[in-house]
């Protein structure tokens, strides 16, 4: 084992914290069962108690990596150790799409601390790709309850750099597994309420709806912000305001762009940040004018995905008085990236 996952299963024994690298953004990783590990995470993050974790877990062993029945057995065994009640279609999920990202949301065990579940009766379970991920989990034995490695309501980190910039002290031991290789946060999908809803995406993510409809073969895979959802649970990533950075984001449609762009050409000389895509706007030799940073948008969304954050970290950093942001074109593909840059641009500029 290499040293750094040693040193880094001794921290999380003596329950203290570990920046974690997954296929999504880094997680900031305690002990799911040491309830001080976990009350750690709350504080350093300056996350409300009330919003609930996920637990992270190894992969399954199974010799046939295709066998679906082995694979049934194997992840129903791991999963009892979470959940009271495993349903096959967690199951078929967990066959289709792990390790990877896509956090499930089942019944929890009884043994599951509250301080993990939000003092919910559910818990959310994720089997994360990264190696150095598998490699920790695997070394430590257990469940690692973890956060996106940021303080509550900013930018998630994509390179260990973010997570030292975010945690600058000591307090957190920072394993360094490169930029990640998605981008932005696991899909969620709560399957705790089949019957009623079908299963619920709650946060949009690298996995989409069609594909866990594919998997489950069924047609009732809901969009939680569709679903009257009551009592249903808490997902602080679906607060209006999120993901943000510091400096005002203003998302705005190319075809109104004329007309804003003269405003604020003729406001005053503010220093604007305009980031679109590579098209018309650009070569008619059109634009904002005391553009002092101009980025490039990549037409492919798992690109802009995996250099979303990254990008907003960087603009922020050079203290604009504005970011102008080309809306995202239309089609699914885009869905998760919208969803995040809407809440990033509902929390900035505070
Ligand atoms: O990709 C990811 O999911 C990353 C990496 C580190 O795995 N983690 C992540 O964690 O994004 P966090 O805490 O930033 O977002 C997890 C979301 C929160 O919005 C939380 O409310 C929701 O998952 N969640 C966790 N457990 C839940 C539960 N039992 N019911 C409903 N939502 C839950
Ligand atoms: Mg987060």
């Amino acid at each position: 084992m290499p040293d750094s996952i040693q040193r880094a299963v001794d921290v999380l024994k003596a329950g203290g914290l570990v920046g974690m690298p997954t296929e999504t953004v880094y997680g900031l990783a305690a002990d799911a069962n040491n309830v001080s590990a976990i009350n750690k995470i709350f504080s350093s993050k300056g996350r409300p108690s009330g919003h609930p974790l996920i637990v992270h877990i190894a992969q399954a062993e199974v010799s046939v990596a295709n066998d679906r029945q082995a694979s049934a057995i194997a992840w129903r065994e791991i999963l009892s150790q979470w959940s009271r009640d495993v349903s096959p279609e967690a199951l078929i999920l967990a066959h289709a799409f792990w390790p990877g990202p896509l956090t499930m949301i089942l019944p929890k065990a009884k043994h599951v601390l509250s301080e993990v579940t939000g003092g919910q009766e559910t818990v959310g379970i994720r089997c994360p790709q990264h190696p150095i991920a598998q490699q920790l989990l695997k070394a430590f034995g257990g469940g690692l309850a973890a956060p996106s490695a940021n303080r509550f309501g900013r930018i998630s980190p994509t390179t260990a750099e973010h997570v030292r910039e975010e945690f600058p002290g000591d307090e957190v031991l920072v394993l360094d597994g490169g930029p990640c290789d998605v981008g932005i946060e696991s899909t969620i999908v709560d399957l705790t309420r089949l019957d009623s809803h079908g299963a619920v995406v709650l946060r949009p993510g690298a996995i989409t709806q069609a594909m866990i409809e594919q998997a489950l073969g069924r047609s009732d895979v809901t969009d939680g912000a569709s679903v009257n959802i009551g009592s249903a649970p808490r997902v602080s990533g679906s607060l209006s305001a999120h993901y943000a950075p510091k400096t005002k984001l203003v998302l705005y449609d190319a075809k109104d762009a004329e007309s804003l762009f003269s405003k604020v050409n003729n406001s005053d000389n503010k220093k604007v940040a305009w980031v679109h895509f590579p098209k018309d706007l650009a070569d008619k030799n059109f634009g904002l004018k005391n553009v002092a940073k101009e980025v490039l948008l990549p037409l492919e969304s798992k690109a802009l995905a995996r250099e979303l954050y990254a990008m907003l970290r960087q603009l922020d950093a050079l203290n604009m008085d504005c970011i102008f942001f080309e809306q995202l074109p239309d089609g699914v593909e885009w869905d998760a990236i919208r969803d995040r840059l809407g809440r990033a641009s509902v929390g900035s500029g505070v």
